[in-house]
């Protein structure tokens, strides 16, 4: 059997992972594949309510430590009940959001220390690493342009651009210490060449996967 793989795709508010990860979807079906897609916070119906809970921003009071548990909490159950099994039963999993997330928001964001976030990484996701992580790189300004319009805004995207800002360099140092897992997407561009750059990343990997 070929072995599943596991993409995740990470990046500020905006920045288009939503829009990738349909993009992928199409792409990986040129392969045969067909991901499953799931999301973060969320994917499992405990997921489901822990996202509804800390988006809303009803619960303003929330703690940092609260906060990252609940992530963990929810990411605990999305790696157990779909992540391990669906990669050992060989399906390839594109994941909205993982525990990059963490050392960005609940870290960098929320100033919780990152090796409390490794602790908590080795604990509930037993280490599971992607294969592979798109970082959407944008300037916090202009994800934040794409998304007026789209309703109220969630507990985390009233934070200030100084929080956003964190949780940007945060996830480019990410990036720069992984360089293997990470590939890092000029969000900036038009969606279709965003695509593209994705796509041939994993063509590139193809081989070396199979
Ligand atoms: N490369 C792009 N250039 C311009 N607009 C884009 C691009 N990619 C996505 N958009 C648009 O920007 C908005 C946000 O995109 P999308 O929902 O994919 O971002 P997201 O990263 O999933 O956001 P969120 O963090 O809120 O889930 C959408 O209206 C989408 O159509
Ligand atoms: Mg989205």
């Amino acid at each position: 059997m070929r072995a599943g793989r596991l993409i995740t795709l990470e990046g500020g508010e905006g920045a288009g992972k939503s829009t990738l990860l349909q993009g992928l979807r199409a792409h990986l079906e040129t392969y045969g594949i067909e991901p499953v897609l799931t999301r973060e916070p969320g994917g499992t119906p405990l997921g489901e309510v822990v996202r509804t809970l800390v988006l809303d921003p009803a619960h303003a009071d929330i703690c940092a430590e609260a906060e990252l548990l609940l992530m963990f909490a929810a990411r605990a159950q999305l790696v157990r009940t779909c992540l391990q099994p669906q990669l050992k039963a060989g399906h390839w999993v594109i994941c909205d959001r993982f525990t990059d997330a963490s050392y960005a928001y609940q870290g960098a964001g929320r100033g919780q220390p990152f090796e409390r976030i490794a602790t908590l990484e080795h604990w509930a996701t037993q280490d599971l690493q992607p294969d592979l992580t798109f970082l959407l790189d944008l300037p916090v300004e202009q994800g934040q342009a794409r998304i007026v319009g789209r309703g109220p805004s969630d507990r985390i995207e009233r934070e200030p651009l100084v929080f956003f800002a964190e949780v940007r360099a945060a996830y480019r140092a990410r990036a720069a210490a992984f360089p293997e897992r990470f590939c890092v997407l000029d969000a900036s561009l038009p969606s279709e060449q965003v695509l593209a750059a994705a796509s041939a990343e994993i063509d590139r990997r193809w081989r070396d996967w199979q």
